[in-house]
């Protein structure tokens, strides 16, 4: 064992992040794992959300030294614009980072200490930076960090705008998409407005790059869920996929090593005060916005529901307000909830799942919070916003069947009556149900899709 480790420190895998939170964990997660296995693992990072070493002794951290614009740091900006910048500006210090670890191996000859770069595992949204890797002669392998049916939409987008899909129209909202269903042109990533040939574009090159560059891909996702969409993966990529999923499970890496903000541990505490599933956790993830008027219905919701709530408000989360202070609560709600809720700013999510007090996520679906919540058995209440979380709310509503759509409008006495379905109603209870069993299936996961990751890698001449 100790020789196969030896041999394979010498291979050196080299990781890119994009550098928004939903993205950065599961790539450290990947990190942790690789490492576990015996690879040498070198993460180049963007100064911009920079993950920070000294939680992670044993990795090596290069930071590209890129110069964003505006547009990808400003808070609120287009998402869209943002990720096209976000290549743009990345793509050549990506490469000279990339190309001067190359370069090390040479100066060093066989230093096993150093590892000589056997592949590149980049985000899969880093279109450029996968391109660029493959350029460098470097085999890459992207790594989805949303659903494998989320990818499959990315990559059915130029057949979607050829038969008139994409960009949206009102009035194909609820046809169901050929090939892709469940899905209806309303669960598919929006792409509509001003931004729609941006968002097109970006999505283009995604699948472009995949396709072109790419040696690989791996899926933050398992065969339990997703068994049927990774098996039409296969079938069309001619590439070797491999379904590494539940990350967090598997890493066995704690969150704390990958939160790109301090958690409030004091809302365990006042969790421990609960009885078992009486408390509905609500938080919409790391970017998703809502308007003034949803964020008050919200509050005046879970106020109108009865249901005792752990709340996550944070910094930004109300669209054209304060970015570095949470938005201010309704008048009067503070009185109202003093004795039911809770409020924090960042909570130790996946600590707060697994609390037995918690009987609901009423969450935005992004994917890691999706996975997060199938993996402890708690049912969904969703409300998607924006990118993937409309594929995966409807996969969480109706292909697993652990949840339930908050509504379309964002309304006091709906949301009352969503947050009663999903805590006390007899359809809770069979999500509940459900859910269990999900988190059964998660926690079978194996690590045979990890084994082959690592066999494929290890066979990499270097
Ligand atoms: C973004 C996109 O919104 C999402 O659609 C895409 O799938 C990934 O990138 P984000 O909004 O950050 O993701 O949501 P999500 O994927 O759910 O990731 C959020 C992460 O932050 C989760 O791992 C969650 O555990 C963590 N989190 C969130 C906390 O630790 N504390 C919180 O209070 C909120």
């Amino acid at each position: 064992m100790a020789g196969q480790e030896q041999r394979r420190r010498r291979h050196r895998v080299v990781l890119f992040p994009l550098p928004f939170q939903g993205h950065v964990t599961p790539m450290l997660q990947l990190a942790a794992l690789l490492h576990s296995r015996g690879l040498a693992v070198t993460v180049l990072h963007t100064a911009f959300n920079a993950p920070d070493p000294a939680r992670h002794p044993e990795l090596a951290f290069v930071p590209i030294r890129e110069a964003l614009p505006d547009e990808v740091t400003c808070p609120g900006a287009d998402i869209a614009r943002q990720l096209l910048a976000l290549n743009t500006a990345c793509e050549a210090p990506f490469r000279d980072a990339l190309a001067s670890l190359l370069l090390l191996r040479g100066r060093r000859g066989q230093d096993q200490d150093q590892g000589a770069v056997a592949c590149a595992v980049v985000d899969g949204q880093c279109y450029a930076a996968v391109d660029a890797a493959a350029q460098l002669g470097v085999p890459v392998v992207a790594l989805r960090t949303d659903s494998a049916a989320t990818f499959r939409t990315m990559l059915a987008f130029p057949r979607l705008r050829d038969a008139g899909y994409v960009p949206i129209k009102e009035e194909m909202l609820d046809e169901l998409v050929p090939d892709l269903e469940p899905l209806r042109v309303r669960d598919l990533i929006r792409v509509d407005g001003s931004d729609a040939d941006a968002l097109c574009g970006f999505i283009a090159r995604v699948a472009g790059a995949v396709r072109s560059s790419a040696s690989g891909v791996v899926v933050n996702t398992f065969e339990g869920i997703e068994a049927p969409e990774l098996a039409k993966i296969r079938r069309e990529l001619s590439l070797p996929v491999f379904a590494v999923g539940p990350l967090h499970l598997l890493s066995r890496a704690p969150a704390e090593q990958t939160t790109l903000r301090a958690p409030d541990g004091g809302c365990l505490a006042w969790l421990d005060t609960r009885p078992p599933r009486s408390v509905l956790y609500v938080s919409l993830g790391s970017v998703a916005t809502v308007g003034h008027a949803a964020f008050e219905e919200m509050a005046w919701g879970l106020a109108g529901s009865g249901v005792p709530f752990l709340w996550v408000v944070r910094p930004g989360l109300v669209a054209g307000g304060e970015e570095e202070a949470p938005p201010p609560l309704p008048d009067g709600f503070s009185e109202e909830i003093k004795n039911r809720g809770k409020i924090v700013t960042w909570a130790p999510q996946r600590e707060v799942l697994a609390h037995a007090a918690i009987g609901a996520f009423w969450t935005h679906c992004g994917w890691n919070s999706t996975l997060e919540s199938v993996c402890e058995g708690v049912p969904m209440l969703v409300q998607p916003c924006f990118a993937d979380q409309t594929v995966n709310a409807r996969y969480v509503t109706h292909v697993w069947g652990v949840g339930t759509e908050v509504g379309e409008v964002i309304e006091r006495g709906i949301v009352a009556e969503a947050v009663a379905k999903v805590m006390v109603g007899e359809e809770g209870a069979r999500m509940r149900e459900r859910a269990h069993r999900l988190k059964m299936e998660a926690s079978a996961a194996t690590s045979l899709s990890i084994d082959s990751l690592i066999h494929y890698i290890s066979s990499l001449p270097t």
